[in-house]
């Protein structure tokens, strides 16, 4: 089999070709995230995409782990990250190696991911120590909505220090690259400069070493909002509904099924 591209991979790309990363939650997607990118990230975003939540905040452990199980069936080239959700890390490195040890051990995952700056760097130092790969994630963190108030921009003016020292402390605590979450393009091209791991951003800059999207979002297949970073470059969600419409006008006009999806009782005769 092809061989998987490990964190190792990752971190030697610093400053090289762009990383290419999505998020994929099932096996289909994972096989085309896996044609093309770099990084398949199983993101708990899924409980806002899939599960129709109204934040990331209830996404569980579980949750991530039979997502994280169906993506890995689809990938064979691609590095496979797992979210860490809400309420898995936060408490303790204790708690944040027991978690992260299921998360590997259960989906076959390469790595974690986990939001938070100065304050995570001890739990990534102790979960790399002891064989877990981290990928950090600063600037926005969704799963701290309710103490930033809001999906605002991280990083403007006077806030631009906290989130720069918030990228140095993750990558000096060995995290192997750190998604960088609306942090306006300036600051975001500074952090990439300064520091020795690959930054991927969103809503970030094209400057960084890499760049994530939420699969479901640049399809256009998740329309709920529309942050200013997404591109969408399919419209999957509309393509959808005018099938949907299509079947549903077929049924009520009798149209389908034809002749051609229905069973004759007397199969015909094979000619001689
Ligand atoms: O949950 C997610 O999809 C993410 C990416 C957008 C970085 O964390
Ligand atoms: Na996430």
């Amino acid at each position: 089999p092809v061989r998987p591209v490990l964190p190792a991979d990752i971190l030697a790309r610093k400053g090289g070709e762009p990383l290419v990363c999505l998020t994929a939650y099932t096996t289909p997607v994972a096989r085309l995230v896996d044609a093309h990118c770099d990084i398949a990230l199983v993101g708990d975003s899924l409980g806002m995409v899939l599960h129709g939540l109204p934040s990331t905040l209830g996404v569980t452990l579980e949750m991530m782990i039979l997502h994280g199980r169906a993506v890995a069936r689809g990938i064979s080239k691609a590095m496979l990250v797992i979210d860490m959700p809400f309420g898995s890390y936060e408490e303790s490195p204790a708690q944040a190696f027991r978690n992260a040890s299921r998360v590997l051990g259960e989906t076959g995952a390469a790595a974690v991911k986990l939001e938070g700056g100065q304050h995570m760097a001890e739990t990534i130092a102790f979960l790399v120590a002891r064989g877990v790969p981290v990928m950090a994630h600063v600037g926005l963190t969704p799963q701290a909505v309710n103490t930033l108030g809001g999906y605002k921009v991280q990083g403007r003016d006077a806030d631009a220090a906290r989130v720069a020292l918030d990228a140095q402390a993750v990558a000096a605590a060995g995290a192997f690259s750190v998604v960088l979450e609306k942090v306006p393009d300036g600051l975001a091209r500074r952090i990439t400069a300064d520091i020795a791991i690959p930054t991927i951003g969103i809503g970030a800059s094209v400057d960084c070493d890499g760049q994530i999207l939420v699969v479901d979002d640049m399809l256009g297949l998740f329309t709920d909002f529309r942050p200013k970073f997404v591109k969408r470059y399919g419209e999957l969600g509309h393509a959808a509904d005018q099938a949907i419409a299509a079947y549903a006008a077929d049924v009520r006009a009798r149209r389908f099924p034809g002749p051609e999806h229905v069973f004759p009782d007397t199969l015909p005769k094979a000619a001689k």
